[in-house]
């Protein structure tokens, strides 16, 4: 493991990161960033829900790359620095190692742990790959200062995860990756892209006969508890989770089954029953839109793979 560099930007700002959770939570609208989601249990439950008959992303993503490897490494490029955006579990990105041979291979998460975990493991696959795991909150900001050298890039974005943002912020998001690109040249941003579909199939995929979303939703409010000392009864909310085709989103929210009390920071904030605290949006995109939301981002150069099952892209970018 000693192989890996580990670069930690995390705690840049511990206390503004603190002030910003208990402002959401007491504003008329509770909301929590889904980043909370991602301490070690949340990461355990996310792997269980990639598992789940009614998640169809996660088997639909790897069903396309499967069909359209040797084609899609054509269009991205071999010898680029891989930077793995979100990397989890890194199991996505290794898939691409040896058909992509990077010369550098950065694992981006804001979960640590999982990080360190995944990189010991291609320690050991890929013995001669040179790695760094950097640790941060990419939503907000991306350095990649001292992480990345000046030569080609292909940026990693798998498992839909770009829906996690609003439009507008999903193109904020897109135009930073874009000038990291644009300061490299031959760089690019490797995509996945989920479509709007049968709200059944939506509404089943976010909110599964096993509760296993509905214990990932619930567990923002434990690991809150655990990071911040904040008191949540956890028994006291129960998981919503449904798509609103209007807005062409999942919404997932915490509603109180009671009234109940907790504490922030001295602060005492009343829930009363039914009502909700907003923890992610999903949205989910025709292929148009998104590639429109790319352009918007200054990408030029746009191509794209479709899901043998549909309902589900993929983008290369450049
Ligand atoms: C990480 N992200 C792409 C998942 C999604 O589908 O929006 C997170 C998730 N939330 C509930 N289930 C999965």
């Amino acid at each position: 493991m000693d192989r890996a560099r580990i670069v930690d930007r995390l705690l840049i700002d511990a206390d503004r990161e603190r002030r910003d959770v208990v402002e959401a939570l007491l504003a008329p609208a509770a909301r929590v960033s889904p980043k909370y989601f991602y301490d070690e249990m949340g990461c355990a439950l996310y792997g269980a829900i990639c598992r789940l008959a009614e998640y169809y992303p996660t088997r639909t993503e790897m069903a396309l790359f499967e069909a359209n490897r040797g084609e899609i490494a054509k269009a991205v490029g071999a010898g680029r620095q891989f930077v793995d955006l979100g990397a989890g579990d890194s199991r996505k990105g290794q898939g691409w190692i040896p058909f992509l041979a990077p010369s550098r291979y950065v694992a981006v998460d804001i979960a640590a742990h999982e990080i360190e975990v995944s990189l010991a493991r291609i320690a050991t696959d890929f013995p001669a790959l040179e790695l760094v795991g950097l640790a941060t909150d990419f939503t907000h900001a991306l350095d990649l200062e001292g992480v990345l050298d000046g030569s080609p890039a292909l940026f990693f974005y798998p498992g839909s995860s770009i829906g996690n943002f609003t439009p507008t912020q999903a193109v904020g998001f897109l135009s930073r990756i874009r000038g990291h690109c644009s300061a490299r040249p031959g760089s690019g941003l490797l995509i996945g892209v989920d479509g709007k579909k049968d709200k059944a199939v939506l509404d089943a995929a976010y909110d599964d006969a096993l509760g296993v979303t509905a214990a990932f939703n619930l567990n923002v409010l434990r690991h809150l508890n655990v990071r911040y000392g904040f008191d949540f009864d956890v028994a006291a909310f129960r998981h919503v989770g449904f798509y609103d085709e209007a807005l062409g989103r999942i919404e997932m929210h915490l509603e109180a089954k009671r009234e109940t009390i907790v504490h922030l920071d001295g602060l005492e904030r009343v829930f009363r029953a039914g009502e909700r605290i907003h923890t992610e949006n999903s949205c989910k995109y025709h292929p148009g839109e998104f590639e429109a939301l790319l352009r918007e981002a200054g990408f030029a150069t746009i191509r794209r793979w479709d899901a043998p099952a549909g309902g589900y892209f993929v983008f290369h970018a450049a």
